[in-house]
């Protein structure tokens, strides 16, 4: 298969990272928008959705359990619900691609289902922990077969019903969460799913967006089945903060960057990155607050600031999951040191993201040391240019991008294909407000 390389290169004196940006949908709200109109009843018009693989993915696997998904412009889906037990049973293997929140999220809503159905994906996919779903469903009477070590395929069986289930979670993940909620709407009895940190709260806000809405009893969400149904809905996607992130960081970094990021999604489960970066120093301004189909959006404003290293409060890890990859960049540029522990969650996403980013930091002249569940990394020396490889992961890719800009000479960064899964033309927009990156 070929693989995309990126080229990224160093900002010229005297230019900086400017202008106004709307980066694409937010993946989470977007696979979200899809399962949920699904299940449904009558038609749920989509705007703002991310047509990343990813969400393609999960929009694939509907279409082969008999969704009808019609795709209006680029932004625009139209989903005709068939009702919480319409869906039809998969005349094939669903294939998931590098998602593991459609394997995980599906995993939850097929294990109640009347037929059959066999859950895959790409090679990063079928090496990623899937325990964490399959024995909370097994506790509420699914029969999921894994391979070995817990990993997908995962052979869903066919079930007459499912056991509602009182569920501690061993790990905060809004997966698991996500997974476990879905399920319990074809349970019989009331569910309690218990979060042992706050996480990602898109699936609860949507539901409630559907008129199906769960309880919550502080860290407890409490899923009551009794008489539930969905009812199509519009949904507004807003963009992506996870995307917005890098361009958090580049601003921030590259003095003189003054950049507005539109109608960003900042749910207080998913602005661990702005608490971080403004802990370290930065810059940023949050502009016209206002409420969009359940979800807070804003415009952001971030302007260049010295940034100093911090101990990363462990209260905000899963708060900024998905973004330490640029965060790390951040400490690379920050005076002083900056330590990161309790997130080793991050050594099973699309990567191992702490080996990942440590390779890649001190090819590129940075003094990073993997920790079992964090780095710790020495800002403010000079990053000198070099080859990374990003080992597939999307996040790993655009993070380097972006220290590129305050490098001494380019950064190749290698496998970069997997940007599509979430961030489609990240080329041309990061090209718009001044990053010198090139794929070849
Ligand atoms: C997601 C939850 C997070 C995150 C992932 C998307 C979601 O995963 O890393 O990119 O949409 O629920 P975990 O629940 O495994 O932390």
């Amino acid at each position: 298969m070929s693989s995309l390389t990126f080229i990224s290169r160093p900002v010229s004196s005297g230019d900086s990272i400017n202008g106004e940006l709307r980066v694409p949908g937010d993946k989470s709200i977007s696979h979200r928008s899809v399962m949920l109109g699904a299940i449904a009843e009558g038609v749920t018009e989509v705007s703002g959705f991310l047509q990343g693989d990813d969400n393609l993915a999960t929009v694939n696997a509907f279409r082969a359990m008999g969704v009808n998904i019609e795709q209006g412009n680029d932004t625009e889906l139209s989903i005709t619900g068939v009702g919480l037990h319409g869906l039809q049973a998969p005349q094939k293997t669903l294939d998931l691609g590098n998602s593991g929140t459609s394997i995980r999220l599906l995993s939850g809503l097929l294990a109640g289902q009347k037929f059959d159905s066999v859950l895959t994906g790409d090679a990063s996919l079928l090496k990623r922990p899937m325990r964490r779903v399959t024995l909370p469903l097994a506790e509420m009477g699914a029969d999921i077969a894994t391979v070995e070590g817990g990993m997908p395929p995962l052979s869903i069986s066919a079930v007459s019903s499912l056991n509602a289930i009182d569920y501690l979670m061993p790990v905060a993940s809004a997966q698991v969460k996500s997974c476990l909620i879905l399920a319990a709407l074809y349970a019989e009895g009331v569910s309690r799913i218990i979060e042992p940190a706050p996480t990602r709260d898109h699936t609860e806000r949507m539901l409630a967006g559907f008129g199906c809405s769960v309880g919550r009893d502080g860290d407890t969400v409490v899923v009551n089945p009794e008489g539930a149904r969905l009812s199509a809905c519009k949904v507004d996607v807003p963009a992506d903060i996870s995307s917005a992130a890098f361009f958090l960081v580049a601003a921030s970094i590259v003095p003189g960057s003054d950049l507005l990021l539109k109608h960003v999604g900042i749910n207080p489960t998913r602005i661990g990155v702005i608490n971080i970066l403004m802990q370290m120093g930065a810059n940023i301004e949050i502009i016209s607050e206002r409420e969009i189909g359940g979800e807070p959006v804003a415009d952001i404003r971030v302007r260049y600031a010295q940034l100093n290293g911090i101990h990363i409060p462990e209260d905000q890890v899963p708060l900024a999951i998905d973004e330490f990859p640029v965060l790390f960049i951040a400490a690379a540029c920050a005076e002083g040191e900056t330590i990161l522990t309790g997130a080793e969650e991050l050594r099973v996403k699309e990567s191992d993201r702490i080996q990942s980013m440590v390779d890649g930091l001190l090819a590129i002249g940075v003094k990073a040391v993997a920790q079992d569940d964090g780095i710790i990394i020495q800002g403010g020396g000079d990053i000198s240019g070099g080859e990374v490889d990003s080992h597939g992961d999307h996040r790993i890719a655009m993070a380097f991008t972006m220290a590129g800009l305050v490098s001494a000479g380019a950064i190749t960064i290698r496998d970069c294909s997997n940007v599509n899964t979430s961030f489609p033309d990240f080329i041309g927009l990061a090209r718009q407000v001044g990053v010198d990156v090139e794929s070849v």
